[in-house]
């Protein structure tokens, strides 16, 4: 069976290869690291488009994936349209962020979303608040620093609970006797730390991580997988082809095998 393909700039997609595996099961998958360029956030648009466009090729050829979930915020928003264009015949799925959930759920009418830099900064992102926002206040919150702290965390099992503090803190605001109550993870690294998050966070909210909903997305348009007796073989590769012990181990725990690109 072709396999269904994730795609990160490092260990986020992980948090919607979880859910694919859970409601799908039987599909096996190919979980793409593109370590050589995390991260995604602080590259400049059109340098970062190209390399993800050329990429994807490669990918496809290498592949011939049924689907490509390019779990990764920083890069849907900037390439779902260029990819689609560019490889008519290739099913893909993006994601972005969950502002209209956000919006129709909010109760303050305060919303935050915390992303990547260049998620924050993107046209796609600002449509989506112009489209599903208008009715609420938005705040976007650019981070420099929480993938990397998501990448450390889930790797060496350590994280700077200041950091994470100073990171967050942007998101919650008070208006006019109202606080923000919801906050969208738009970056797929950060369900991992949203443990951190919650505890020190000044006033709890909601977090919404939005793997499920696209991991049901994906699975809604793919054939049903022909049943096994065993779970199919699933696979990493790092783009960088540098060996690393602690992401090895890691992807063991959610099946994966390390293979060569
Ligand atoms: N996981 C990626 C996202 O969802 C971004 C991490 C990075 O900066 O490369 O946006």
């Amino acid at each position: 069976m072709r396999p269904v393909l994730l795609f990160d700039s490092g260990i986020g997609g992980l948090t919607v290869l979880r859910e694919m595996r859970l409601l799908g099961p039987a599909y096996p998958y190919v979980y793409v690291v593109d370590d050589a360029a995390f991260p995604y956030g602080a590259w400049e648009e059109d340098a970062l488009r190209e390399h993800l466009v050329v990429l994807f090729g490669k990918l496809i050829e290498r592949w011939n994936p049924q689907a490509i979930v390019i779990a990764c915020n920083t890069a849907s928003t900037l390439v779902i349209h260029d990819v689609r264009k560019a490889y008519p015949d290739q099913c893909f799925v993006g994601t972005v962020p969950a502002i209209k959930p956000a919006a129709e759920r909010t109760r303050s009418g305060l919303v935050s979303v915390l992303a990547t830099p260049g998620t924050v900064k993107r046209q796609y992102t600002r449509d989506l608040i112009r489209d599903y926002g208008s009715k609420v206040h938005v705040r976007l919150v650019g981070s420099s620093a929480l993938a990397g702290l998501a990448e450390t965390y889930m790797r060496a099992g350590y994280v700077d609970e200041d950091a994470v503090r100073a990171e967050i803190a942007p998101c919650f605001l008070e208006q006019d006797g109202k606080r923000t109550d919801i906050v969208v993870l738009a970056c797929t690294h950060y369900p991992f730390l949203v443990n951190r998050m919650r505890k020190v966070a000044p006033w709890p909210v909601d977090w919404i991580d939005p793997a499920e909903a696209i991991a049901r997305r994906a699975l809604s348009l793919l054939p049903p997988a022909e049943d096994a007796d065993a779970l199919p073989a699933g696979y990493a590769v790092f783009t960088s082809g540098r060996d690393d012990l602690a992401a090895d181990r890691l992807l063991l725990t959610f099946g994966l095998e390390h293979v060569e690109g």
